[in-house]
């Protein structure tokens, strides 16, 4: 069956919103942030979410909000979905990309570049990135599981586009536009 959906998975500040942006203008699908998604069903931000309702309503919304955005994609309906840092390490949200059949995409950065790109100026507030010692033994933690994805790609000294490049050419995917040439 053709891919319609394409998963982005990796710990906080690996560019998975700026990767499933591109990819997305490549070809031509619907892109969306499954936190932003969650923003908007719930009306608050996720640093809200997790002061006022904790992290475990954190979770269950995001496990709701991924069994939405799945069943949403189609052959008429394709997208690529940014996933939260926490989502792809859930055990049950794991199962279901797997059960359906989901490719998903794992960017596998130095946990060093993404505490920097986490403190840079203009940066959401994120409730679980805390300080260097904490940041580093959740991303040691996550990593064996966001290694279970599809595929992995390695961003070091990428930019944005390259690696979108790079994912489509290992799901075999073609911009939009692009014909595949016949021989008569
Ligand atoms: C989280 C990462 C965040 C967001 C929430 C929890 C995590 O998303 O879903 O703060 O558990 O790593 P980003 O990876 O987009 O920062």
């Amino acid at each position: 069956m053709p891919v319609c959906g394409i998963f982005l998975v990796g710990f906080m500040g690996a560019g998975k919103t700026s990767v499933g942006q591109e990819l997305a203008k490549i070809l031509g699908w619907a892109f969306v942030d499954l936190d932003q998604r969650i923003e908007a069903e719930e009306r608050l931000t996720v640093a809200e979410i997790f002061q006022r309702h904790g992290e475990r309503h954190f979770r269950d919304c995001e496990h709701w909000a991924l069994r939405r955005m799945i069943s949403e994609l189609g052959q008429d309906r394709p997208g690529v979905v940014a996933l939260g840092g926490g989502a792809f390490v859930q055990p049950e949200n794991a199962e279901l990309l797997a059960a359906e059949d989901r490719p998903t995409v794992f960017l596998d950065t130095p946990v060093e570049q993404l505490w920097q790109r986490c403190m840079a100026l203009g940066e959401p507030e994120r409730p679980l990135r805390t300080d260097p010692a904490g940041f580093r033994a959740l991303y040691e933690k996550r990593h064996a599981d966001y290694m279970r994805a599809t595929i992995r790609v390695d961003t070091v000294n990428k930019d944005v586009p390259q690696i979108a490049r790079e994912i489509l050419a290992t799901l075999n995917l073609e911009p939009r536009g692009a014909r595949k040439e016949t021989t008569k």
